[in-house]
């Protein structure tokens, strides 16, 4: 399967940042479909990365079972959705290990472990998990599994000896609170037991919504993977540029303006939208001409995407395949780490 047609922007800085003795690890939690602003945000550097070091994508159910038990069924479900979007974006299994969080019982018992090495008060300083309970409205009442999600995610980070976590800004106190915990087991080893991590963070700032705010894969403002022609175009149309810029000939805003935010994360002609940008500022220059620019620029990036995803929708033995094999590499890889781990504690060797 060829990629290259996909990777077309941002890719080449990213290449310098990794050797070929790293570990990439990231993942996704499967609440919903993904949509373009994963793909500008995570899934173009992983396929920049792939073929390049060891890398596994997991998908953590159980960490989304952490603020949605609620609806466990359609965590499962999204299990193979998840899977489906890494695949039709191009992510090859024979290159990438694509591995389910659940079926990884060592990253389970890994979180048991490292439960002792965290305090309360830290994981409620955490300022990811704090933004999240301010968000979902938690207070008191937050499941003790959501509070302490930064040390199951320190156990995927480790349980893959990763050293390069590819993830979004929000994301960065995870990374902190990861590298706390490897000091702390490789202190009780006396020896580098586990390697620390660092984070690769994508150079396109995060994607808005078509109405401007966060992108959310529930809100219904964010563009799907699969959207379908008809979907791309209302949705561009729909998109939030500057309430200022009435007529064509009036003087327009870039900044916050949606439809440049998604011409500068998925262009690929630099040099175009940056007279575009020139002429829309002077004014002279109508948003209908520049929404069908984005919809020609978007229909071409997800044609491809959304054609491979149906035929391999079709093909779920192979899906379930690659999630079985991947999980199976996972586990022994996991499993290994989980031994030096238990000997750091102290526990009996199995
Ligand atoms: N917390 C990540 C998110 O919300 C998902 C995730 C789970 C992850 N495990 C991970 C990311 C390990 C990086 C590394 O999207």
């Amino acid at each position: 399967m060829s990629t290259s047609i996909l990777v077309h922007a941002h890719t080449d800085a990213r290449r310098s940042q990794v050797d070929a003795t790293d570990v990439v690890l990231t993942g996704d939690r499967p609440t919903g479909a993904l949509h373009l602003g994963h793909y500008a945000g995570s899934l173009r550097s992983r396929l920049a990365l792939q073929g390049q070091c060891a890398q596994t994508l997991l998908i953590a159910d159980l960490q989304a079972l952490t603020d949605s038990s609620g609806r466990a069924a359609h965590v499962a479900q999204h299990v193979t959705e998840v899977a489906l979007d890494y695949l039709a974006v191009g992510i090859d299994p024979t290159q990438t290990t694509i591995a389910v969080q659940s079926r990884l019982s060592a990253l389970a018992e890994l979180s048991v472990l490292y439960l002792n090495l965290v305090t309360v008060a830290r994981l409620e300083r955490n300022p990811t998990v704090k933004a999240e309970v301010e968000l979902r409205g938690f207070e008191r009442d937050i499941p003790a599994g959501f509070l302490c999600y930064p040390v199951s995610q320190a156990a995927d980070i480790t349980g893959f000896r990763a050293t390069i976590v590819p993830v979004g800004d929000d994301q960065l106190p995870m990374i902190e609170q990861t590298n706390e915990i490897v000091r702390r087991v490789n202190r009780m080893a006396g020896a580098r037991v586990l390697p620390e991590c660092r984070a690769l963070l994508s150079s396109t700032p995060r994607l808005p919504g078509i109405d401007g705010r966060k992108a959310s894969k529930s809100v219904g403002n964010a563009i799907p993977l699969s959207a379908t022609p008809d979907a791309i175009r209302e949705l561009v149309h729909a998109m939030y540029t500057d309430p200022g810029h009435v007529r064509a000939s009036d003087r327009g805003r870039v900044e916050g303006n949606v439809v440049f935010a998604y011409l500068d994360a998925f262009d690929p002609d630099r040099a175009a939208v940056n007279e575009l940008k020139e002429r829309y500022r002077a004014g002279g220059l109508g948003d209908t001409l520049l929404k069908r620019r984005l919809e020609g620029v978007l229909d071409a990036l997800i044609s491809p995407i959304r054609a491979r995803r149906a035929a391999l929708a079709r093909d779920r033995a192979y899906v379930m395949n690659v999630l079985r094999e991947g999980s199976d590499r996972a586990n022994a890889t996991t499993e290994a780490v989980l031994r030096d781990v238990r000997a750091a504690f102290s526990l009996e060797v199995r």
